[in-house]
């Protein structure tokens, strides 16, 4: 290679790193989710021919049934008998997220509290460490639940709707959401939480169905049906728009006193 055009695209390179370019991706996310497309042979060769088949029809006979990687997730996370085999599980769980991130991040705190906090995403300190909520916005949720009097060593248990980071930090795409859901509604059944705290947006519409945004559903109690009955859920704001948006701290604020009240059986949840 010329030394001018090597010149060149180091220099383009050393330009993607100081911006910040950790990873290099498709610019779209692959939705893994979709069905995979067959494409029938139009010309099937004398020597795969029987008589009486058509084309597609020589070709399912031919293919082993393919189960997509939801109808994979669905039921690995269904024979998840305990908090070990589900981080099993959702490790062998083939996605484009578990290949960009660096470690699984599961869950952290005290399972058997009672107070499950559900947020959304790793972050770049979480994808390093394995464990969700210890970067900035987790030492701020961390300050925000010592307010009400609540640790995360002793009085409650936190994951994410998704266990690898996005790469960059992006949202989570829909596909990303609906693979990672059986895992998380399994996680919700085995640790049986009597209260939920959902953290932003994406968790709160992902788990209650619901086409409002977090400034709506926030601030009272909504029901997510499970196998083993409903669990109270309530919404607020995530930490990370708290860092962006201080004066947001103040809905926050009443949101963990209603949590605080409802815990202590002052308000009913509903
Ligand atoms: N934001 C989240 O939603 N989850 C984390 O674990 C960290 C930041």
């Amino acid at each position: 290679m010329q030394a001018g055009l090597r010149e060149e695209l180091l220099a383009a390179l050393r330009l993607q790193i100081d911006w910040g370019v950790d990873e290099a991706l498709e610019p779209a996310p692959l939705d893994r989710f979709a069905a995979p497309v067959v494409h029938p042979d139009p010309a099937p060769t004398a020597a795969i021919a029987t008589p009486g088949l058509q084309a597609p029809a020589l070709l399912a006979a031919a293919l082993p049934a393919i189960a997509t990687p939801a109808a994979l997730a669905t039921g690995r996370a269904a024979e998840a008998g305990s908090l070990e085999a589900l981080r099993a599980a959702i490790a062998e769980t083939d996605s484009p997220l578990r290949d960009t991130a660096t470690n699984l991040v599961f869950a952290d705190g005290v399972a058997e509290s009672g107070l499950m906090l559900i947020g959304e995403a790793p972050g770049a300190d979480e994808d390093r460490l394995g464990r969700p909520f210890v970067g900035v916005s987790g030492q701020l949720l961390d300050r925000m639940m010592a307010s009400i009097g609540l640790e995360r060593s002793k009085n409650f248990y936190l994951t994410n709707i998704l266990p690898w980071r996005p790469p960059g930090n992006r949202t989570p795409t829909d596909g990303e959401i609906a693979l990672f859901l059986p895992f998380l509604l399994r996680h919700i059944t085995l640790v049986r939480p009597r209260h939920i705290l959902l953290l932003g947006g994406t968790p709160a519409k992902s788990l209650l169905r619901a086409k409002d945004g977090i400034t709506r559903l926030r601030g009272r109690w909504h029901s997510l049906p499970m196998e083993q009955g409903a669990i109270p859920a309530l919404p607020t704001l995530h930490p990370a728009y708290l860092l962006r948006s201080p004066a947001a701290k103040r809905e926050a604020w009443a949101d963990l006193v209603l949590l605080r009240r409802t815990i202590d059986g002052e308000v009913a949840a509903g």
